[in-house]
Formats: C-alpha cells, sequence, structure tokens
C-alpha cells in the first residue's frame, strides 16, 4: 500500500447537476481524503492548457467549450492507490463502458459530458494539482 495525491474535477455538468456531494461522498466512502478543494471558471486559454495533450483530438474544441461553460469542483484527492482507485470509481471515459455502479455509469450520458475529471498517472497527477493549487 503506499499513499499517493491525484487530482480530480467535477466537471460543469456534474455542478450543475448537483453531484458535487456524490463525487466527494464516493471518494470519501472508499477510503480517500479531499485534502485541497476548490471551485473555479476555466478560461479557454487555461482549459486549451490543461486538456493540450488532446489539442489535436476531433473532440478537442467541444471539449475546451464544453469544459468552460461552468465552474468545475478542482479537488486534490490522496490515500492508498489513489491515482487508480480514483479512476476505477469513476468508470471508463464512454459511460457506456462504464462498469456498473460508477461515477460515469450512473451519471453520464454523453461522452463528453461524463460527470468527473481523474489524472491518469504520477506526473499528470503532480502537474494538475500543480496547475490547480499550485504546489
Ligand atoms: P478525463 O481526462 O476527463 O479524466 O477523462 P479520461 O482520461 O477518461 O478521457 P480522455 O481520453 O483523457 O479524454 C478527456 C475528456 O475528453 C472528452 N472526450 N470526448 N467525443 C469524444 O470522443 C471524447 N473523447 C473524450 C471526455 O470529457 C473525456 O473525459
Ligand atoms: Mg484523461
Amino acid at each position: 500500500m503506499s499513499s499517493e495525491k491525484t487530482f480530480s474535477m467535477v466537471k460543469p455538468d456534474g455542478v450543475a447537476r448537483r453531484l458535487v456531494g456524490e463525487v466527494i461522498r464516493r471518494y470519501e466512502s472508499n477510503g480517500l481524503s479531499i485534502t485541497a478543494l476548490t471551485m473555479t471558471r476555466l478560461t479557454r486559454e487555461r482549459a486549451e492548457s490543461f486538456y493540450g495533450v488532446h489539442r489535436d483530438k476531433p473532440f478537442f474544441e467541444e471539449l475546451v467549450r464544453f469544459i468552460t461553460s461552468g465552474p468545475v469542483v478542482a479537488m486534490r484527492v490522496e490515500g492508498d492507490e489513489a491515482i487508480s482507485r480514483v479512476r476505477e470509481i469513476m468508470g471508463a471515459t464512454d459511460y457506456k463502458k462504464a462498469l456498473p455502479g460508477t461515477i460515469r455509469a450512473d451519471f453520464a450520458r454523453e461522452i463528453t459530458k461524463n460527470i468527473v475529471h481523474g489524472s491518469d498517472a504520477p506526473e499528470t497527477a503532480a502537474a494538475e494539482i500543480r496547475f490547480f493549487f499550485g504546489d
């Protein structure tokens, strides 16, 4: 067991649908801790930077428009195997392929609007925590 830090974010659809508490509850009830949290609205410039790895994908413009469409709730999440466990709790990117009981299977209805984000590796976790919390 190794304690890790990861970054997760309730996306604008999750905030609009009042799923902030539900997402946090699922992390906390799985033994993960929220150790930093802020609500913010991303500018286009920051959104393009955050999702820079997807710049050449056909869905990039739709993704940037969506993620800037309203406030997000950004969190640092800590606990054993936090990076992979947050991804498991979220479920697959495509909600139709997400396992039952995951956040995306339970709540997402479109591939872009999929409620939550979670870092996919230690390097992205560190960079995304820095992007939102500066440490
Ligand atoms: P995330 O980064 O948000 O945690 O999601 P992820 O790793 O599961 O998925 P990723 O491949 O990194 O894609 C980032 C986000 O882009 C949107 N997307 N749309 N229309 C599409 O085909 C498509 N594919 C991805 C989703 O919002 C996805 O979470
Ligand atoms: Mg990703």
